[in-house]
């Protein structure tokens, strides 16, 4: 493989949120970017939206006129694939649709040299289909990074079944060169952030669903008693409804409908009615103007209803990931505190509860609910009784 490290050339398909992230992250760090989009007028904006953003920091006096100049100058706007000839690696950022990534990446054969690594930024599809277009699959790999790519600390590294280990390696050094944080994941639906995460929402939705507190009091409860930044209504709202509920409806259906990640119909309805949160000012909350926040019910005992439940999924899921060998426990724990912000690693935590609470929660839903969906992972079942 080629040379990875300072100053080698990267290519970049897709000038959208992810790809001009991306470009001005590698940019700002010496790189040389290539940058392309077959929407032209997408490729222009992207680096006029690039140059406000950096006059902003300069403004700010977050960096120097001189770095922002030259972060510019790295990037090259590409007129066509033949200008991806000269680059080490290629970052394709473009829609969330297998064929259109398929027909990238067998055209990116026919036009980069042997050693040039082909990655993906897909967020859901699987790498190895993605790879199953290439003559030469063990260049093929994925590097998931989080939005805003310049700013969140967490890539997840995910090889695909055919992945060479000098792809990994090589793909590592990149992202390391780029001051950012590498797990390395098994090619699986939602790889560890997008599926470890997913009962912050989905319970949180199943808990307001049987009544048992409103959203208000729901996020209140993981702030307070959880130490979460944000809680898993306003987070939705932020991340918007369309996005979170289509990746829970892709990690459901990728995991052979398990009950575990099933979609909610709350939410299905928010995101039909088009109330996707602060983007649209409407989700569980309203965001227009003059809109008053509700209050939450702050009952002390309810709250801590609320947190144990919720966590006590989240740890499930957490040793889950970590017996099926999705990543190590290092990785699992690195990935929740980098890439979500949780105030610990959730294993870490479940050592903090008490392993043996966490089970007996989870017996006691299973039991009363009488649902796969809390079935305790047989890890967290063996270890408990250690
Ligand atoms: P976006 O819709 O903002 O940008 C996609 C861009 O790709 C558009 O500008 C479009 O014109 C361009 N495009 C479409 N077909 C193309 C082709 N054949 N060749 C070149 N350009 C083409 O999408 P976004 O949000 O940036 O997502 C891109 C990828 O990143 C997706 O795979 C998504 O799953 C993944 N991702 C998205 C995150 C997010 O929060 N938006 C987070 C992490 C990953």
């Amino acid at each position: 493989m080629g040379n990875l490290g300072k100053d080698s050339c990267l290519g970049v398909i897709g000038a959208g949120t992810m790809g001009s992230g991306i470009a001005q992250l590698a940019a700002s760090f010496g790189h040389k970017v290539i940058l392309f989009d077959t929407n032209s007028v997408v490729l222009k904006q992207a680096g006029e939206k690039l140059k406000k953003s950096l006059d902003v920091l300069v403004q700010k006096g977050k960096i120097t006129d001189d770095a922002a100049k030259s972060t510019i100058a790295n990037i090259h706007n590409a007129s066509s694939y033949n200008e991806f000839a000269q680059c080490n690696l290629i970052i394709e950022a473009v829609v969330e649709n297998i064929s259109v990534k398929q027909e990238i990446f067998e055209k990116l054969e026919q036009i980069v040299t042997v050693d040039c690594v082909l990655a993906t930024n897909t967020s859901s599809l699987s790498v190895t289909s993605i790879a199953a277009s290439c003559n030469h699959t063990e260049r093929v790999i994925g590097i998931h990074f989080f939005n805003p790519a310049p700013i969140m600390p967490l890539v997840e590294i995910v090889p695909g079944l055919a992945t060479h280990k000098s792809t990994i390696d090589e793909s590592r050094t990149l992202i390391d060169s780029l001051n950012k944080t590498t797990v390395i994941v098994k090619d699986t639906p939602g790889f560890i952030v997008n599926r470890v995460a997913r009962p912050f929402y989905g319970e949180a939705i199943r808990i307001y669903e049987e009544g048992i507190a409103d959203f208000a009091t729901i996020d209140w409860a993981m702030k307070e008693i959880g130490g979460f930044k944000m809680g898993p209504f306003e987070l939705m709202d932020f991340i918007g409804n369309d996005i979170n509920f289509k990746v829970t409806e892709t990690v459901w259906t990728q995991l052979f409908y398990d009950n575990r990640y099933k979609p909610s119909l709350t939410q299905k309805r928010l995101f039909e009615a088009g109330f996707w949160g602060r983007k649209r000012s409407r989700g569980y909350y309203s965001y227009a103007e003059g809109a008053v926040m509700p209050e939450p019910t702050k009952d002390k005992a309810l709250g801590q209803e609320i947190f144990n439940r919720i966590i006590s999924m989240l740890i499930n899921e957490a040793y889950d990931a970590w017996y099926l060998k999705i990543a190590s426990k290092e990785d699992l724990e690195l990935a929740m505190t980098k890439g979500v912000n949780y105030p610990k690693g959730l294993i870490k935590w479940s050592e903090e509860i008490g392993l043996e609470k966490i089970l007996n929660r989870l017996l006691q839903l299973n039991e009363l609910y009488l649902e796969d969906r809390y079935r305790p992972s047989i890890l967290l079942r063996k270890l408990a009784k250690k």
